[in-house]
């Protein structure tokens, strides 16, 4: 549960979001200003995703500086199932960024954006023919995932006389701890070549002159905490890459796959615990900026994961910082893209070029999901907002019980007997009891048409959105500074019904 509190906001959310007196802003702009036509002419309305680029520049900025670091070959691939918004794919060509893709489809996108074939991996437990006649072609990277996926490589690579690129997708059985639905690399997983097939797919694959296997793959999950949970599976394939490099010469890429998770949680109030460090360290420090440190995170202007970050950039910061996370709730711990990169690189064999496919911890923290709520609810055991916006929007809270941090994204003036705040699960319209953003949360009673903010919604929430209850899609739309791009329209009925040719001539 969230604790309460009175005062208004004013704090730094990430590079993309903060609040000045209880409005949200998204770089230079109230994202309420957004839907009342006053920065944007595209009379948007609510509910609407709300990207902000600079937190995406800042998360590649994080995953490329610590690569640099380490001063080896780590490509980085974009997992377009995160978002394939063609803006977002935009930002990440123009930062070096290539694709990971999982179906035909985004690979005909990936190519008309531009991006090297060479440096694109197909995925896919199921491939259609076509799928990998197109990746073949292309000189796309082809991720094999089982005997059947290599009989069909091969079948479609003869019958039109290619050589496939190919990465082996080893299944490391490996448990990354992480809800069963997002868990990829266990040995009861349908995905990667399970070591019963390994040695048939290996015998075959370098008989076939149509394949080349150039290297290997794993993906262990997604939502992943910890970054030791790469350690295993970094060795795993490092051990099969000494073992089979005599065998496939052509063999020099180890894909790691991707899954860092994001701290969902981490807006969560500070435990009383650190509060009472914290204040300690306040009273005895002499140092100004710290103190301001101190002051930020007490003063709720600052995230506990900025805290930790600039807490690490001081020389006596990593011991207080070891101290305090022992009172943090496990959930609220994710390791940083730089923890894994540190991990991987000291693992890599200096003759290999790794590659990172990240797709949620790029985008994932660059959205909020804004909506309005259309009024409240109170019954004896429950009560309930209910938002304009659904589960058909932010699907992850009713597929795998997800948390997103769900706050009000302007002032919301109420009268005295509604000030005291009540538990709410906050609800969408949907036809459906699975339908909800969040349960258990505190609030004061909203208004009716108060803008609310679901935040951390780049990545799996409008990739995943739907046209159930024959709701549109929402517009999406982009913040650079104080400028702001419709990266998507809203849908309309016409959309919806364009695949059902004459559905509004009459019948005879
Ligand atoms: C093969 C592969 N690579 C990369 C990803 C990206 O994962 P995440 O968005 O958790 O980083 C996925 C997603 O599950 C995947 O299946």
């Amino acid at each position: 549960m969230e604790t309460f509190s009175l005062q208004a906001k004013n704090y730094q959310m990430n590079d993309g979001f903060r609040y000045v007196e209880d409005h949200l802003y998204c770089e230079e702009i109230s994202v309420c200003d957004l839907l009342n036509s006053k920065v944007s002419e595209n009379n948007i309305t609510s509910p609407v995703y709300v990207y902000s680029k600079r937190q995406m520049e800042t998360n590649i900025n994080e995953y490329k500086t610590a690569i640099k670091k380490t001063g080896r070959v780590i490509q980085l691939n974009y997992s377009v199932k995160a978002n394939m918004n063609p803006a977002i794919l935009k930002i990440m060509k123009d930062h070096g960024l290539s694709l990971t893709l999982v179906s035909g489809l985004e690979l005909q996108l990936a190519l008309e954006l531009g991006f090297e074939p060479n440096t694109i991996v197909l995925n896919g437990n199921g491939k259609l023919d076509w799928e990998v006649d197109l990746a073949c072609r292309s000189g796309v990277l082809v991720n094999v995932d089982s005997m059947f996926n290599l009989r069909q490589t091969i079948r479609v690579c003869q019958m039109r006389g290619y050589v496939a690129q190919v990465l082996l997708r080893i299944n490391p059985d490996i448990n990354p701890g992480v809800h069963s639905y997002v868990s990829t690399g266990h040995h009861t997983s349908k995905f990667g070549i399970p070591s019963e097939e390994l040695y048939d797919v290996l015998e075959m694959a370098s008989a076939s002159e149509n394949i080349r296997v150039i290297g290997l793959h794993c993906h262990i999950g997604s939502t992943i905490r910890d970054a030791e949970k790469f350690r295993h599976s970094t060795q795993t394939l490092v051990d099969l890459y000494r073992e089979l490099r005599d065998r496939f010469p052509a063999m020099n890429i180890l894909n790691l796959g991707g899954g860092l998770g994001i701290p969902y949680k981490e807006q969560i109030a500070v435990p009383e615990e650190i509060k009472q460090r914290i204040n300690y360290e306040c009273d005895q420090c002499r140092e100004p900026e710290k103190v301001k440190l101190y002051q930020d995170l007490l003063n709720h202007r600052i995230t506990l994961r900025s805290f930790f970050n600039m807490l690490h950039s001081y020389p006596d910061g990593e011991k207080l910082a070891m101290k305090l996370r022992q009172h943090l709730p496990t959930e609220v711990l994710v390791s940083s893209p730089e923890d894994l990169v540190n991990i991987v690189s000291n693992i890599l064999p200096s003759d290999t070029t790794a590659i990172l496919e990240p797709g949620r911890s790029l985008v994932g923290n660059s959205a909020i999901f804004l909506s309005r709520v259309l009024g409240t609810k109170f019954t004896k055991t429950k009560n309930y907002i209910v938002l304009d916006g659904s589960m058909t929007e932010v699907i992850r809270p009713c597929l795998y019980g997800a948390y997103h941090h769900i706050d009000l994204a302007e002032p919301n003036h109420v009268n005295a007997s509604f000030q005291s705040p009540f538990l709410w699960d906050v609800v969408g319209p949907v036809c459906e009891s699975s339908d909800f953003l969040g349960k258990d949360r505190q609030f004061v009673t909203p208004n009716e048409g108060c803008c609310m903010a679901v935040f951390d919604t780049g990545a799996y929430c409008s990739s995943m959105s739907s046209n159930y209850n024959m709701r549109v899609r929402p517009a999406e739309l982009l913040v650079d500074g104080n400028k702001v791009n419709v990266i998507r329209k809203c849908e309309t009925l016409e959309n919806l019904m364009h695949c059902y040719g004459d559905w509004n001539t009459e019948t005879s």
